[in-house]
């Protein structure tokens, strides 16, 4: 075998058996990373909702992760945190998440949690810990991993990795049909500024930023349906 040759089998080898699926809020990453994982028969890992599970915690605690004077108990918080994703009741639900022994699903799905997670996530502490966390799920492969930084931090050595982008307007415009079709009033022009400052947020913190990995995949969904980028992963995946 060729130096060369030798070379590409071990870069082979060493990749993780791994798909990451990065990208903006209101992109669509968890239903396609859900289909995406149970087609391949892989778990699903929504890092997001880990942040937004911190969040919840420090907002029950009193603890304002960016105030330096809460440091302290931010870092008890962070040791002590006891956090378990559980796989949904029903396929096409979010993924189940249990902070010690209470249910925490649906109140981490509440909008303002959103913002109190984006925020929460710029602390050095908070991701230091998830990300240790997330490696260690991601240790037997088979993974599937939707979130910001998994294919930049978390698994730089994943062997499938993707960024769904679509442009504000398009997520502002699906965030909005969605709501309004569970019921719910909703101001377009505030949709679209709240999507505008959360991208802005992920995007310039300084840590683990919002970034495309060198060696992802770019997939704009702003013209394709879920069914459509979830084929043109799955072939990706399939050749390589
Ligand atoms: O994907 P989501 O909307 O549930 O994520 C909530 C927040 O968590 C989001 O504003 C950014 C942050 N996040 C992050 O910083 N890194 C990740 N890997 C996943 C989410």
């Amino acid at each position: 075998m060729s130096e060369q040759k030798r070379q590409e089998t071990n870069a082979k080898t060493e990749r993780l058996r791994v798909v990451t699926i990065d990208g903006p809020s209101g992109v669509g990453k968890s239903t396609v990373s859900r289909t995406v994982a149970a087609e391949l028969g892989f778990t699903y890992l929504d890092t997001g909702a880990m942040y937004r599970a911190v969040a919840y915690a420090c907002t029950k605690a009193g603890i304002s992760a960016d105030n330096v004077d809460q440091q302290d108990a931010l870092a008890l918080l962070l040791d002590k945190l006891d956090l378990r994703l559980l796989p949904p009741a029903q396929e096409e639900d979010d993924v189940r998440v249990l902070l010690g022994d209470k249910d925490i699903s649906a109140a981490i799905r509440m909008p303002e949690m959103s913002m109190a997670a984006s925020k929460v996530s710029a602390v050095p502490a908070v991701r230091a810990r998830l990300t240790a966390m997330q490696q260690e799920m991601g240790l037997a492969g088979g993974l599937v991993a939707d979130g910001r930084d998994t294919g930049t931090v978390v698994f730089p050595q994943a062997a499938w990795k993707f960024y769904l982008d679509a442009s504000p307007e398009e997520r502002c415009r699906r965030r909005v049909a969605q709501l309004r079709e569970r019921g719910q009033e909703v101001d377009e022009q505030e949709t679209l500024a709240q999507i505008i400052e959360r991208d802005r947020n992920d995007q310039e913190r300084t840590i683990a930023p919002l970034v495309m990995a060198e060696d992802a995949v770019l997939v704009d969904s702003s013209h394709l349906d879920i069914n459509q980028v979830v084929a043109r992963m799955l072939e990706i995946v399939s050749v390589t």
